[in-house]
């Protein structure tokens, strides 16, 4: 890769320029307010959210959200690790979302754009009060680069750039409004803060991170991969070129799975259906009459029959979520690949159902 900085520190004047350009070129792409700050951190989104999570909460209560096993993981954090007693859980099996229009917007707010492990989304952030007097926290890894974000009903976004832009993992993306940076310089959480948390600087919002510099070493292989995948992004048309992009793979899934007998989409309603992480559940009468253990096993060999093939790799459902399938649909993926799909799924479930049936 011509210009590429590698071998140098993430200091010199040339690391410095990269990340500084991979900041400014990740603004303008997803459309980030002037007055928003959009910085690099450690450990991928894990480490971007718990920052947040670390940083901010415990000032007023907090509603947080779970309809999967990462939002799930949040609220572990919250109530196990934080101990933050004053929260309220908005809980939902896989396949729906809880009930949006119970949060209350002056207390902190937790929740994921898209949860990625049961291919549910919310539909719109028209849920979120603009006249908020509480943060919203948003886990958007799955979402961002592929869903459009009204940023006027967001505080903290977080994202990693394995997601969505294909790209390698390890650093996180933490976005903050003017009114997280506000709460950051306001209130200072009774609880140790370990350096890889820290966003301010003897009680003041450090600015030098979204600037260009790092809590700790980056690597430049992976900056050098990220602005790879943003210049592809932006040759494709930007925001709106990802999204359109993604949705036209949910549109062909969509098509796939109306006329199969044998799937369904996890997501119960069709307007929080998932454009990045298509989670698809086997509704097939023999399936569903196999114990989970039997149907655990039957996808597992569905898909080692479709990697076996090279025709798809890691498609089954998530560990913690039904078993079902587990189909990527994000900005990176061809529609036409995805077409050539469904009859090798077809092919597989068949092939495995008849190997089933005959043994028994
Ligand atoms: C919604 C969500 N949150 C968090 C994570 C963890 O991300 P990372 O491995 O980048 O820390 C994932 C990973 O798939 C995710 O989908």
């Amino acid at each position: 890769m011509e210009n590429a900085c590698l071998g140098r520190s993430h200091r010199s004047e040339a690391g410095r320029a990269k990340l500084k350009e991979l900041i400014g070129l990740s603004r303008k792409i997803l459309d980030v307010p002037r007055d928003y700050h959009l910085g690099i951190v450690p450990a991928s989104d894990t480490g971007a959210v718990e920052m947040a999570l670390w940083s901010l909460l415990g000032k007023i209560p907090l509603d947080i959200l779970a309809w999967e096993s990462f939002g799930q993981e949040w609220v572990k954090d919250v109530v196990d690790e934080l101990q933050l007693v004053d929260t309220r859980l908005f809980k939902a099996p896989y396949g729906n979302l809880p009930d949006l229009n119970l949060v209350d917007f002056s207390h902190d707010v937790v929740f994921l754009w898209n949860g990625t492990t049961s291919g549910v989304r919310v539909p719109n952030g028209d849920w979120i009060d603009s006249n908020r007097t509480g943060l919203t926290i948003c886990d958007a890894t799955s979402a961002v680069f592929a869903m459009d974000i009204p940023w006027e009903k967001i505080d903290v976004l977080t994202y990693s750039w394995q997601k969505v832009l294909g790209g390698e993992a390890q650093h996180g993306v933490i976005i903050l409004s003017p009114r997280a940076i506000k709460r950051l310089e306001t209130y200072q959480p009774q609880r140790p803060l370990p350096k890889l948390f820290r966003l301010t600087k003897q009680g003041k919002f450090n600015k030098s991170i979204f600037n260009g510099d790092t809590i700790n070493t980056p690597s430049m292989l992976c900056v050098e991969d990220a602005l790879d995948a943003l210049q592809w992004a932006e040759r494709i048309g930007g925001k709106s070129g990802l999204i359109r992009r993604s949705e036209k793979n949910l549109e062909a899934m969509s098509q796939w799975v109306e006329k199969t007998q044998w799937v369904d989409f996890l997501a119960k309603q069709p307007e929080t259906r998932s454009c990045t992480s298509m989670c698809l559940k086997i509704v097939d009468d023999w399936f569903v009459s196999l114990s989970s253990e039997q149907q655990s096993e039957c996808v597992v060999q569905v898909v080692e029959l479709l990697a076996e093939e090279d025709v798809a790799y890691d498609i089954a459902s998530y560990r913690a979520a039904p078993p079902g399938l587990r189909i990527w649909g994000g900005a990176t993926i061809e529609t036409t690949d995805l077409q050539a799909l469904f009859s090798w799924l077809d092919w597989a479930y068949a092939t495995v159902k008849k190997i089933w049936i005959n043994l028994r």
